[in-house]
Formats: structure tokens, sequence, C-alpha cells
């Protein structure tokens, strides 16, 4: 069978992810999703950028919209990031009927009524795994492993650059400072790495968490946000003297005694004999509770190239699954749907 033709938007770090990884383990991708995934095109604002380190083997172009609407491509992938041209143009992909897998979590705590709504109507399947917590299965682990159980709540560390920043600071006594760089070097930051240090990227994920743990609506603008700026050495420290681990926890829970849900991001003292104080460097783990399951903890990696690309490819494989039992598309299964029976919105603050 003819392998699946993918359009890439975008050649940063995970787009190099992506590629290499496609190339790396193409046999067993081919065997999992039942037919060759391979990359017609990518299209790039910087080509020769692009072309430095994507290397020779894939086309790069610079337009974005003929790519998107180009009939020999099957999925799009976004990869561009932040939200008004990703969404123009995944609202364009979808329009064409092509299936889109983003790794775009700013774009999908934003936008995802609007964007979930036109891949319903259009019957287009959109996969989202690498917009949380990077190579960590944890919307397949909500959607599918976990989804006899009503959920109770999420407790996350769902930024690898805090999360970075904050043990590099506890462990090796570093300044703030140097550590973003560090992290921005190891390609763990946000193009703008505010969205990092203000929590507002952790928000982004623990809103599309929450629609889906919890059917409702996606509400980041409900999101109660606060980052790290404001911490010191010496809060971190005494912290520890106390026996005591600061982290940045994105938050969600369900609170039937007042009839909402909760929606927060901000540092949090965990007593440092628990497992998720003991999550170092980038790494993040998300704590879910299922009234059946009880507690169940998913640790990975969360940032960087790869782990972000396993998500992205393992979407891609789902998806081609999808369309090769289906060529008319008209399986929108990836896409999220809000429980219209649900009573819960999150509260306001
Ligand atoms: N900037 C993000 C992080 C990248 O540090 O977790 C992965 O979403």
């Amino acid at each position: 069978m003819k392998a699946i033709q993918l359009g890439l938007l975008g050649a940063g770090t995970v787009a190099g992810g992506v590629v290499q990884v496609l190339q790396r383990n193409q046999a067993e991708i081919r065997r999992r999703a039942g037919r060759g995934i391979e990359i017609a095109a990518v299209a790039a604002r910087d080509v020769a950028k692009a072309r430095h380190s994507l290397g020779d083997s894939v086309p790069i172009g610079d337009d974005f919209e003929a790519l998107v609407r180009r009939p020999d491509i099957d999925i799009v992938v976004e990869l561009i990031g932040g939200t008004e041209r990703a969404r123009s143009l995944v609202l364009a992909a979808i329009a064409a009927g092509k299936p889109v897998v983003t790794a775009n979590k700013a774009l999908l705590a934003v936008h995802g009524t609007e964007i979930f709504e036109a891949a319903r109507e259009r019957g287009v399947a959109i996969g989202f795994e690498a917009a949380v917590a990077g190579g960590i299965p944890i919307i397949k682990s909500l959607r599918e492993g976990l989804s006899a159980n009503r959920i109770e709540s999420i407790a996350g560390i769902i930024n690898g650059t805090t999360n970075f920043i904050l043990s590099e600071m506890r462990s090796k006594g570093l300044d703030f400072d140097v550590v973003l760089k560090k992290a921005q070097e190891l390609g763990y930051a946000e193009a703008d790495p505010a969205f990092d240090i203000e929590g507002v990227d952790a928000a982004h994920k623990a809103t599309i968490m929450s629609a889906i743990a919890f059917g409702t609506p996606v509400q980041f603008e409900r999101a109660h946000i606060e980052g790290i700026s404001k911490l010191q050495a010496a809060d971190i420290r005494y912290a520890e003297q106390l026996g005591y681990r600061i982290k940045l926890l994105g938050i969600t829970k369900r609170r039937d005694d007042v009839g909402g849900i909760e929606l927060r991001v901000h540092p949090t003292l965990i007593p440092a004999t628990r497992l998720i104080a003991n999550v170092e460097g980038a790494m993040n783990a998300v704590l879910v509770k299922g009234d059946a399951v009880g507690a169940t903890l998913h640790y990975g990696r969360g940032a960087g190239a790869e782990p972000t690309a396993s998500a992205v490819i393992a979407d891609l494989v789902d998806v081609t699954r999808l369309i090769t039992a289906d060529p008319e598309h008209r399986v929108p299964h990836l896409a999220f749907q809000p429980d219209a029976l649900a009573a819960t919105q999150v509260l306001p603050i």
C-alpha cells in the first residue's frame, strides 16, 4: 500500500526529532501503522536554516498555506507553535479534509473548542498526544487506559524547563539565569521562555488534561496561573531544610462539594519522601487519581526533540490506521468532544 505522505509545518527542535525517529524506526513504524509514513515536504520560515538542521533528505519550502492544501498530503503535522498562524493553518487543513497532528498546547488551550468543533464537523482526526507531557502517553492514558474511571484529580510536573531550573538550583546551587540558558540550549524551553517560567505552558497543558478528564469545554481563561519567577534560592533551601521540595504543579480537581472543577498552576511544597518530589531535571510526572484504579503515576521525558517526536509519531500511527480503515476520513476519533452532560465547569477564580 502507498505510504502515507506527511506535510510538516515547522522545522524546529520537534520537527528534527520527527525526521530522525521516522527514519531510524522506519521498519517498526511501518509494521505498526500497516503502511509506510513518509515526509513529503516541510514548510519553514527560514529554508536555509531548516536545510541545515533537517538535512537534504526532505524537500523544504516556505509556503505553509500551499503545503496544507496540497492534494498529495495525507496528514498535516503542525509544529510551528504559537496560536494565530497555527490556528489558521490547522483550520485550513481541516477544511481541506486533512487530519492534523499537533504538538501545540497553546493552540489547543486557547482555540481548542473551535478546532475540535471544526474537526468534528468535517470528520477529520486531530492527534495531540505531544501537546501534554512530551513523551508520556498521558492523553491516551486518560482517554483509553483510564476510561473506566471517574477521574478525581490530576496533579503534574508538566513543564520540563521549570523542573530543570528548580532541580539544578537545589542540587547544584546554580543561579536561575544560568540554568534557564542551559534549558534553552537543550531545546526544552519555549520560544518565549516566559511561558515556561510564568506557568503559562503548564497551564496550557493542565487545561487540556482537565477538559479530557472531566469532559468540560477547554477553559484556559479560567485557570489560576502562578510561575516560579518570584521564587528565590533561599526559598528552595528553606524548603529542603524543612523536608520539602518545591515543584511547579499543574492541578485540576473535581470539586463536587461546590459543583465545579479547580484548574491551577503554582509552586507547591511537597514532602521530600513523595515519589513526585523526586522527579528531577526536565522529567515530567503526572499523578492521576481515578475512583476505580486509585492513584497512578505517569513518568517520563516531558520535553526535547525525540521524546516529543515519540508522541507525534504515535499519533501519526493512530491516524494512519484510522484513515486506512476509512479512506473517507469520516472518523473524527481523536478529536475531543465535551460531554454535553458534564454539569461541571472550571470554577471562577
Ligand atoms: N517548554 C516545554 C517544557 C516544552 O519545558 O516542558 C515541552 O512542552
